[in-house]
């Protein structure tokens, strides 16, 4: 162990001097909790297609992209003629402008269900404005969600995120959110019946990122469907990851469950602030009928974000899903052969071309987001990340996401032989 984070400190040296001068500035020296790890997090300078390069001069393959906002690579063809775009028409009107309604009217044609949209900065925001409004909509209090399901910093839908998922860690007074157990079809009912005649919406990721990279199975999603239409509740996708990144617009159709509302972000933009939500018009009207306070702040809808996204959207219609989707299931079945034969317990997951791989104190029976996040073993998963960046790999849950831009075979043929180099450094 000492050894590899002797090699780290020695390859990163000059991230080490920079982060000792990021805590004399930010808590915790980061401005997002994800981007902190032992012994320091790596300092970029420049990221151009699917590289990082660090203040060390060293390049490093990157299977973050972005928090996984990035489809197209860094600094893509696409995401320059965007920005010019943008900077020509100046950055900020701060009015419905010209290119918000091409950016919506983009979208909506990759999601017609999208029948009415409000368009915002982030993922956070979305999520927060969709509940308000469902709640408005159904003059319901309570939100349902998954637990370990991550749905941005906003306080309503900051609790069960962390287990045993049971802290109302910012809920504020009047609003109930609880949580249910992902893909546990029976408990799951058995709360919702409890709150049945006082939940507004269900908010669930088709494919939990965070919580561990597990898509939701098509019964669950249907007795959850089922249990919407019979109570009038609003059934949420949140699609901040899931949406254009398997397919190009939701991945409903691939699952076979409609909701209500969904929300969007990241691949959409290629990298700009950009977050949406919407779905049934007679639900989004609700903001103009009750005059409902409902987003989007400052920034919203403003020309550069909204130049960018329409180039990437326009470029990601031509992209082959199907082949990136096969890429990702190649990395996943190499990690799950590699998994059998570990000296420690192993489990790894995702769909498409999103790959985790978890290390555990035990191991699992059955894969489940409460059993990955309770017996996460932390130490390890912070070594190995370690261990890949001295391997000149930068990963986030020991896996991550793969862009367009990865597609390559040496390119695949270099994450895999990163981790078996990993595997071997870390005796496992
Ligand atoms: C499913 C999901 N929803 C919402 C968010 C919040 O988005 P943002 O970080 O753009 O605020 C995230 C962020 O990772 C997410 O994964």
């Amino acid at each position: 162990m000492d050894d590899i984070y002797k090699l780290y400190e020695q390859k990163f040296s000059k991230s080490k001097a920079l982060y000792e001068k990021a805590k004399s500035l930010f808590p915790n020296g980061i401005c997002h909790d994800i981007r902190s790890y032992p012994p320091f997090p790596v300092v970029t300078d420049r990221c151009e297609d699917i590289y990082m390069y660090d203040t060390n001069g060293n390049r490093l393959l990157d299977l973050w992209m972005g928090h996984f906002a990035l489809l197209l690579g860094h600094g893509s063809i696409t995401q320059n003629a965007g920005a010019e775009r943008g900077l020509e028409a100046g950055i900020h009107h701060g009015t419905l402008n010209t290119m918000q309604i091409e950016f919506a009217e983009t979208l909506k044609s990759a999601v017609p269900e999208l029948e009415l949209m409000r368009l915002c900065t982030s993922g956070t925001e979305a999520t927060m404005y969709v509940t308000r409004v469902a709640r408005a909509f159904t003059r319901r209090d309570v939100i349902v969600k998954v637990e370990g399901g991550w749905h941005g910093g906003n306080s309503v839908l900051s609790n069960g995120v962390v287990p045993p998922f049971v802290k109302r860690e910012n809920a504020p007074e009047g609003l109930k959110t609880v949580s249910v157990p992902y893909n546990n079809t029976e408990r799951t009912l058995d709360i919702l019946n409890e709150y049945k005649d006082d939940t507004a919406a269900i908010i669930l990721e088709p494919m939990l990122g965070a919580g561990g990279g597990i898509l939701a199975d098509e019964e669950y999603l249907k007795a959850i469907r089922q249990f919407c239409d019979e109570t009038g509740t609003l059934l949420i996708f949140d699609e901040v990851v899931t949406g254009f990144r398997f397919r190009y617009g939701s991945i409903w159709p691939l699952l076979g469950v409609q909701p209500d509302l969904f929300t969007f972000g990241k691949a959409t933009a290629g990298g700009m602030h950009v977050g949406i939500y919407g779905g049934r018009r007679d639900v989004m009207e609700t903001i103009s009928k009750q005059k409902l306070f409902a987003g989007g702040g400052t920034y919203s809808g403003n020309p550069l974000s909204m130049a960018v996204g329409i180039q990437t959207l326009n470029k990601l219609k031509t992209m082959d899903y199907n082949s990136l989707n096969i890429a990702g299931d190649g990395i996943r079945q190499f990690l799950e052969s590699k998994v059998q034969n570990l000296k420690v317990p192993a489990a790894a997951t995702g769909y498409g071309s999103y790959f985790c791989l978890h290390f555990l104190t035990d191991r699992p029976e059955t894969v489940t987001p409460a059993i990955l996040m309770s017996s996460s073993d932390k130490d390890m998963e912070n070594l190995f990340k370690a261990a890949m960046l001295v391997n000149n790999v930068f990963t986030v849950h020991s896996g991550g996401a793969l862009s367009f831009m990865h597609m390559k075979s040496s390119t695949i043929d270099t994450i895999k032989q990163a981790y078996i180099k990993t595997f071997e450094m870390l005796e496992i």
